[in-house]
């Protein structure tokens, strides 16, 4: 292929994997060194959450899920770019979502509304209606699997559960939330295995996914890591 078709040639990058590994930070950095747009999924199914929290179909941590359900129509989900950020804020209903979406009230219930199946249809189906002219950067539990199984690289990201605890507990932390590590840590696991047992959709590792352990790497390492297999797939 010539140099001009291989700049031009856009592709879509799918990135799962576990909760707090980094996937956003990652597919961020990708996507401004790519000149791609980044799409955060799981923002998406904690706007849903929230909306659900605000609505009181949520309550006392209790999913009442044929009340999601019927809340489905009315919620309005739009990304806007903030320069400052270098990424797309999430807006509900035309409210700004961002900071409210990561709090740990949001995250404790977010497995459950993410495990309706009808909730899955709605933001699956907004999500390839986003990705459709390629030359995205998606990042969840289903991308390589569900939304874009035909994408052509696909990365699956892991890394050990105290450090993902450790890394979420110092964002929160740094925002002045009040919460502990054994709070955070028992968050991680149990949204583990939510994530990997749910009946629809579960996180599972695509076959064709390359996998990365980023525990112990820094940005820039995953980043070189990275360029090495999209050189791969571009050259192709
Ligand atoms: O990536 P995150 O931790 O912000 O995701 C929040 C939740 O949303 C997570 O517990 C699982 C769910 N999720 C999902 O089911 N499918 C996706 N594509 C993205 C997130």
């Amino acid at each position: 292929m010539s140099t001009a078709n291989k700049t031009s040639k856009k592709i879509v990058i799918a990135i799962d994997g576990f909760s707090s590994c980094g996937k956003s930070t990652f597919a961020k950095a990708i996507a401004a060194r790519l000149g791609y747009i980044f799409i955060d999924t799981g923002a998406m199914y904690r706007a849903v959450t929230l909306y659900a929290l605000q609505q009181g179909a949520i309550r006392s941590g209790i999913v009442d899920e044929d009340a999601v359900v019927a809340l489905l129509g009315d919620v309005e989900i739009t990304f806007r770019f903030n320069p400052k950020r270098g990424a797309s804020d999430i807006y509900v209903n035309g409210d700004l979502a961002e900071d409210k979406i990561r709090s740990i009230e949001v995250s404790n219930c977010v497995s459950g509304v993410s495990s309706i199946r009808e909730v899955r249809e709605k933001l699956v189906a907004m999500q390839q209606q986003m990705g459709r002219d390629r030359g995205v950067v998606m990042d969840g539990r289903d991308i390589g699997t569900v939304v874009f199984p035909d994408a052509e690289l696909k990365i699956y990201m892991t890394a050990d559960a105290r450090v993902r605890a450790e890394r979420r507990y110092a964002e929160l932390k740094a925002k002045g939330d009040d919460v502990t590590l054994d709070e955070i840590l028992e968050n991680v696991i149990s949204r583990d295995n939510a994530d990997m047992t749910r009946t629809i959709s579960p996180l599972r590792r695509a076959d064709d996914a390359v996998e990365l352990d980023n525990s112990y790497m820094s940005v820039e390492e995953q980043m070189a890591w990275f360029m090495e297999r999209y050189e791969q797939v571009i050259n192709e």
